[in-house]
């Protein structure tokens, strides 16, 4: 992690200030070490490069556990289903079976042949209007920060899709966030190989408990990441705290007559972030002020299923055929919570 995030880091459990230790560092980026909170006493490590903030009552996985994935063990043990799945042309394979195969690369650290099968899938797997949107919001989003020099700190950053693009095409420095240390390691190791590493932060939180001071970020970002956070209201609460400039999310909204989509929607308690109507309002609720550009309409449908993989998923959502509004979604302070 870079080291001029110690003076923006705090105690995610109680906003206590913290002290370091630093055990080894390479350039500007902290390798190893530790911080403690001055008031809770509730510590910290820095590991490989990356910053633990999670809170120990998280839920999270052990921070140091090296766990192969559920598919991972069950090519294992299955020899015969790994060798339809890797032993083939990967153009034999039906697109879900094609991504499931990029994820077995990107596990075994076999980068550019997991690159090669994901960009294949995705184009089986998408409509050409929803990647063409996609890529239109980020797009936008790349050209709104030409002339950005602050930090960036990109919110539930997964597999780092946008933070990629960023660290390839601007020089400020951008911090990945997830609260899957796993994600973060593989985030390390796919960012090296990139060659990105050196501009990119990783730091594991939870983003309802967010480890920031008070009004200290400038520029924010989010790729699809925010209804995969649960409990929006604690988000917004805690986006409202740290944000100091812009929150800008590549964001896509359910219309709201789609009653099929909508029903899971409910019952996943996921309709908050997916419905613009519902996200407006949570947001302004919050005191934050939002409005929605570069907006662009695709025709989604339901993802896949695997064949060699028989009936394994993609994407929970869409369950029925719909059209997606895509937007960027742009929040700040609202001038009436300003003062
Ligand atoms: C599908 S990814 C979003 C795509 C990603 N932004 C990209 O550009 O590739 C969603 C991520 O949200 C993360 N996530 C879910 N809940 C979270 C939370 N409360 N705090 C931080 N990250 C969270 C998940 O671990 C997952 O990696």
């Amino acid at each position: 992690m870079h080291d001029f995030l110690v003076d923006l880091l705090i105690c995610p459990k109680c906003y206590g200030e913290l002290d370091w230790q630093i055990e080894q560092r390479s350039l500007n980026h902290i390798e190893k070490g530790e911080a403690r909170c001055q008031v809770c006493h509730t510590s910290y490590p820095v590991q490989d490069g990356i910053g633990y903030f999670l809170l120990p009552d998280s839920g999270r996985e052990d921070l140091w556990q090296e766990v192969d994935s559920h598919l991972v063990q069950h090519l294992q043990q299955n020899p015969e289903i790994e060798k339809r799945l890797m032993g083939v042309p990967l153009e034999t394979l039906s697109p879900a079976d094609q991504f499931f195969r990029a994820m077995v690369h990107e596990e075994r650290e076999e980068f550019e042949l997991a690159e090669e099968s994901q960009s294949v899938a995705n184009s089986g797997i998408y409509t050409d209007a929803y990647l063409s949107c996609w890529q239109s919001q980020t797009k936008y989003l790349m050209d709104r920060l030409a002339s950005n020099d602050k930090p960036l700190i990109d919110l539930a950053s997964g597999r780092g899709y946008l933070v990629e693009k960023l660290a390839q095409n601007h020089d400020f420095p951008i911090v990945a966030t997830d609260f899957s240390p796993k994600v973060m390691r593989r985030n390390r190791r796919w960012f090296e190989y990139l060659g990105i590493s050196d501009r990119v932060s990783l730091l594991a939180f939870d983003a309802t408990k967010m480890p920031f001071k008070d009004a200290s970020l400038e520029i924010m970002t989010s790729n699809l990441g925010l209804p995969n956070i649960k409990g929006p209201s604690e988000l917004l609460h805690e986006l409202r705290r740290v944000l100091a400039g812009r929150f800008m999310s590549i964001t896509h909204f359910y219309p709201v007559d789609d009653n099929q989509n909508r029903e899971l929607l409910r019952q996943a308690n996921l309709e908050t972030m997916l419905v613009r109507d519902l996200a407006s309002a949570a947001f302004e609720q919050s005191g934050l002020q939002v409005e929605f550009t570069n907006i662009c309409l695709s025709l989604a449908e339901p993802t896949p299923v695997g064949v060699v993989l028989e009936g394994a998923g993609i994407d929970a959502l869409p369950v029925a055929e719909t059209n997606l509004e895509w937007c960027l979604l742009e929040a700040q302070q609202s001038s009436k919570a300003k003062h």
